[in-house]
């Protein structure tokens, strides 16, 4: 009888201690979500979101693909990626340390018209934004499941090179139903028209 109550007073204390554990965490992340738009959060809710630099010789990297048409955005998009990631075979994942870079150019117009070069591409005006993703062991890891991109994390840039606090979330509910294609929305067409270059 002594025995038991001994060991109830154990295991409550127990439960009490974890409790104490994951308030305390919980109100950790809070913090770290908290701190102001522009400073570098790591371990926000969304894992590394924003803290990724823009690197500033992007533009020496392999090309992803170019040109890419957004009509109704009315935009022109160009995707770099970092020698690392472009050394990844089709089928496969990219490895940890990919970087991938999206110039997004506002589109010139033509009167009401989306201006059109004698190539057939979409004239590149102003640019708008860059948007980066990049990978890294472990990156994933405090990300909540409904969220998560494998170890992939976001980042965007204005046309200055100063970080853009978007909702970082909406990158990742996005790129989320990519996951058979490692995430890459044109993670096809990147294979197929590199095999062709
Ligand atoms: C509404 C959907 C949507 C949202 C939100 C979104 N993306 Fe994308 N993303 C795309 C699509 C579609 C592409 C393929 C290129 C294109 O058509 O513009 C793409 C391409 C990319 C690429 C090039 C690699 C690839 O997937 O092909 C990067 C890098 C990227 N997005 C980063 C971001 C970042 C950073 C954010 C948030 C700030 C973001 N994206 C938000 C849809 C989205």
């Amino acid at each position: 009888m002594k025995m038991t109550i001994v060991f109830q007073l154990i295991l409550g204390g127990l439960l009490l201690n974890l409790a104490g554990c994951n308030t305390m965490e919980s109100s950790g992340n809070k913090m770290s979500g908290e701190k102001p738009a522009g400073t570098a959060t790591a371990a926000t809710q969304s894992g590394p979101d924003g803290t990724l630099a823009l690197p500033a010789d992007y533009k020496s990297w392999p090309k992803f693909l170019t040109d890419i048409k957004k009509e109704e955005a009315k935009q022109v998009r160009d995707i770099y990626i970092n020698p690392a990631g472009a050394r990844t075979s089709a089928g496969q994942s990219f490895p940890n340390g990919t970087l991938m870079v999206m110039e997004i150019y506002k589109a010139k117009m033509d009167g009401d018209k989306l201006a059109v070069g004698a190539d057939g591409k979409l004239v590149k005006g102003d640019l708008a934004k860059v948007f980066v993703m990049g990978k890294e062991q472990g990156w994933g890891n405090h990300v909540p499941e409904s969220l998560k991109n494998g170890d992939w994390a976001y980042a965007a840039y204005d046309a200055s090179s100063k970080p853009l606090m978007e909702d970082f979330t909406k990158c990742r509910a996005c790129h989320m139903p990519l996951a058979q294609k490692d995430f890459v929305h044109r993670y096809d067409e990147y294979f197929q028209s590199r095999g062709r270059m």
